[in-house]
């Protein structure tokens, strides 16, 4: 384990298991056609989320039968296993314990097993799992976010680009964009129907997330592992993981436009100064700005007692549109104040966490892929921009943020595995 990390750094920055840069022949888009055909599929991260998606895709297709798990830790996967085995999709569950593969590398016994992988660990190894499942041909379940740093998310890019040319299909974890309301709002938006968006204004206004008090025998890895939201070279810290969906939204308002520029503040205040909080932030607001002057801002803060809100206001030319999922509130309209479209309220809402695996299925079976790669890398990069902007002190351009050579990745996962620091804005560097 420890070994691999050297080789990890360099394969972040290098993408070199993908040969990324050599002609790759297209592939004829493969899929599984007959439906009485079974579809493998292997589930890496036996988490909260990598169990509900294994659940979805195992409901998506009758087909579907789960026969490899891999996770860093052998209680998890027995705690996912033990929730499925609840459910009326028991049949179709055959993992045996040779099939349950232990380690942050297990990824590499769980893709010769399969024909789709869920990608569902923490972040912070995604680029190289998504790397290595291109590479072995699977199709793909993405969990955002999908990078923590900018050599991640060229290395996304370039395993989307060689998804693309091999026929596989890549669905992102970014659940909005399979959300009915969420679709149906966002098309009238980049139809035009509230004419040109000039500005978003979001919110991701949450309280903190919940800690792991360290246990004897664990090493510092599992100690950051289990504490994994709360350390930022695994989950990109609160921006990057959690919202990034806000982002997501953001970049899906802007038709997928990048930014030219970001700045950005944050602090970390409210946080209790014990291990288990490692080394984020508990408060972010970025500003984005946009080619002929649009500009989006998002205010998100992980702190206890606070008032919450989860919500995306869209202006445009012509209107105004108001979007919360949880609300649900999901309307535009003019600037006399008069509603020009609103979402039906007897409209379909389908659970937007089934609809991503009916898709990815439905692809397979099809032999049409679905490639959501480049927008899911992108929003994670504009988090990833933000954040970068917040712990700098700078402002900085689209341009430099992505070409960062920032590895997030420690030089070594052996003891000891120090808890870096919350960066001070004015004196952290960059590395671009
Ligand atoms: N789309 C959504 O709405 C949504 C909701 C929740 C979580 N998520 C995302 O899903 C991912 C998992 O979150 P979660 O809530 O399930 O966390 P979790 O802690 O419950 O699960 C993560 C699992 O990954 C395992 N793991 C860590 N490193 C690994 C590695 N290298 N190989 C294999 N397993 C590894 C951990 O041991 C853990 O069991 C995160 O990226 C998170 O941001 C998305």
């Amino acid at each position: 384990m420890h070994e691999m990390s050297d080789s990890r750094r360099t394969f972040i920055k290098s993408a070199a298991l993908l040969g990324v840069g050599a002609a790759i022949a297209p592939f004829p888009a493969w899929g599984i056609a007959r439906a009485d055909e079974r579809i493998r599929i292997g589930l890496v991260g036996c988490g909260g989320r990598g169990t509900g998606a294994a659940l979805q895709a195992l409901n998506a297709d009758q087909g579907v039968v789960l026969v490899a798990m891999g996770d860093a830790f052998k209680d998890r996967i027995e705690s996912s296993l033990s929730h499925l085995m609840k459910e009326p999709v028991k049949d179709r569950i055959d993992v045996p314990a040779e099939r349950q593969f232990v380690g942050v590398d297990s990824i590499d016994q769980v893709l010769p097993l399969v024909d789709v992988v869920l990608l569902c660990s923490t972040p912070g190894f995604r680029p190289e799992q998504l790397a290595k499942a291109v590479a072995a041909g699977k199709h793909i379940f993405c969990e955002k976010p999908v990078c923590v740093d900018a050599p991640g998310y060229r290395s996304v890019l370039a395993s989307a680009k060689v998804a693309r040319a091999k026929g596989l299909s890549l669905v992102s974890g970014f659940c909005w964009r399979s959300s009915s309301p969420e679709r149906a709002i966002y098309g009238e938006i980049l139809g035009g129907r509230m004419g040109e968006v000039v500005s978003v204004h979001a919110t991701y206004l949450t309280g903190p997330l919940g800690t792991h008090s360290r246990q004897p025998g664990w090493s510092d890895l599992e100690f950051q592992l289990r504490n994994w939201q709360h350390f930022n070279w695994l989950s990109g810290d609160h921006l990057v993981e959690q919202a990034v969906h806000s982002v997501d939204k953001i970049n899906w308002a802007f038709g997928g436009r990048h930014p030219t520029r970001c700045t950005a503040i944050g602090s970390r205040f409210c946080r209790e100064e014990i291990p288990e909080r490692g080394d984020i932030y508990d408060n972010f607001t970025c500003t984005w700005e946009y080619e002929h002057g649009p500009r989006a801002v998002l205010m998100t803060r992980q702190q206890p007692n606070c008032f919450n809100l989860n919500d995306d206001w869209i202006n445009g030319t012509k209107g105004y549109a108001s979007v919360n999922g949880w609300g649900p509130t999901h309307w535009i309209k003019d600037y006399s104040g008069q509603t020009i479209w609103s979402y039906p309220k007897d409209g379909p809402t389908p659970d937007m966490y089934q609809v991503e695996h009916n898709t990815l299925f439905k692809a397979v079976r099809d032999g049409r892929p679905v490639n959501e790669g480049e927008f899911m890398a992108d929003s994670c990069m504009m988090a990833i921009m933000g954040r970068m902007s917040a712990y700098s002190g700078q402002r900085l351009s689209w341009d430099d943020a992505v070409a960062s050579h920032e590895v997030l990745c420690p030089e070594s996962l052996s003891d000891p595995l120090p808890i870096r620091k919350a960066p001070r804005p004015g004196q952290h560097g960059l590395s671009i």
